[in-house]
This record gives structure tokens, C-alpha cells and sequence, in this order.
């Protein structure tokens, strides 16, 4: 019988992370608190819809990346779904910072932690549960509020960000 290990298949990295890129995404930022309670926030693309009743919603998180603490302190999180005039943002919260909201306006949510003003859609989250998903946590969120914006979403493209009119 094969062992865990030796059952993966050894693909090329580089390959396979090409081929995710074939999916086309919109472009969200996950914002929360760190320990000290300073907003802080992680550009994602795996942002999905997952259940209406009740409802939830999911993403995942590289175990590596600083905030995975903050997700697992379970304090709760916001998913601010970002405009195609918002793509200094989006490379903004996806580079190590000292203070990821530099120059990006935002305000409190109803539950105490920060919303990406003129997003195209946010959803307030308290921590539902989390899983394991390999080099990833899969992180699913329970929705408390949601608020819907105006204009066209940010797209995300084989590595490159796009509107949907490009
Ligand atoms: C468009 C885009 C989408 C991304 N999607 C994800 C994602 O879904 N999950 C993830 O862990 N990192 C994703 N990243 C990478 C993180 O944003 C990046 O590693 C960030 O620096 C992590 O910040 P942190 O270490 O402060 O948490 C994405 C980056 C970009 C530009």
C-alpha cells in the first residue's frame, strides 16, 4: 500500500499554479485586528459564496501568512469585495507592511472591526470554523451584515488585475 506522501503527485509548482490562474476571480480584502487591536488586512482571491441559510462564506489563507493568527484569535473578520478603481489596494494589503491601511479610508463596521470605504460589497463575519487545506486553512465565516456598494468589480486574471470591460 502507498503512503500518504508517496501517493501525491509531485506536479510542477510553477505549472499548477498557472493552471489556478486560468480561473478567473474578483479581488477582496479580508480586514480584522491584530493583537494590539490595529487594523490590518490580506488581499485574497479565494474569496467564495458557500450558504445561504445559514449564511456562509469561505476563503483560504496560506499558513504562512501573518494573518492566519489574527483569523485564529476568532475574533471575527470583514470581507470588503474591491471596485476596479481599487487596485492600489489590492497590492497594498498584499505586501508585508507595518501598517497595511496607510492612506486607505476606512471605517468601522458594526462589528467593531474595519470596512474598506467605496468597496463594491462587504460581508461582516464572525469566526464560524476553520479547516485544514494542505499548505492553506480554509476559513469559513458567518455573515452578520452585508452591505452592497455601486460600480464593477476588480478581476484578477493569470497573475495580472483586469475590469470587466478590458
Ligand atoms: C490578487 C491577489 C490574490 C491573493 N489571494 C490570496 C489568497 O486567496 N490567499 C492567500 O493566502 N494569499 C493570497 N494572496 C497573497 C497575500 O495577499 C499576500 O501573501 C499578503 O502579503 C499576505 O499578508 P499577511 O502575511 O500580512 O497576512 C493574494 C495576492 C493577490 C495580489
Amino acid at each position: 500500500m502507498l503512503d500518504a506522501v508517496s501517493d501525491t503527485k509531485q506536479f510542477d509548482l510553477r505549472a499548477l499554479r498557472n493552471a489556478f490562474g486560468r480561473f478567473a476571480t474578483g479581488v477582496a480584502v479580508v480586514s480584522l485586528t491584530d493583537a494590539d487591536g490595529q487594523a490590518t488586512g490580506v488581499t485574497i482571491s479565494s474569496f467564495s459564496s458557500l450558504s445561504l441559510e445559514p449564511p456562509l462564506c469561505l476563503f483560504s489563507l496560506g499558513k504562512n501568512q501573518v494573518s492566519c493568527r489574527w483569523i485564529e484569535a476568532g475574533n471575527g473578520f470583514n470581507v470588503n469585495i474591491l471596485r476596479d478603481d481599487q487596485q492600489g489596494a489590492a497590492w497594498q494589503f498584499a505586501k508585508p507592511s507595518e501598517d497595511k491601511f496607510d492612506g486607505v479610508a476606512w471605517y468601522e463596521g458594526r462589528n467593531g472591526l474595519p470596512v474598506i470605504a467605496d468597496n463594491l460589497c462587504h460581508f461582516e463575519c464572525a469566526h464560524w470554523e476553520t479547516y485544514d487545506g494542505g499548505d492553506h486553512i480554509i476559513v469559513v465565516g458567518r455573515i452578520d451584515h452585508f452591505e452592497e456598494g455601486r460600480g464593477d468589480p476588480l478581476v484578477f486574471y493569470r497573475g495580472a488585475m483586469a475590469t470587466v470591460s478590458q
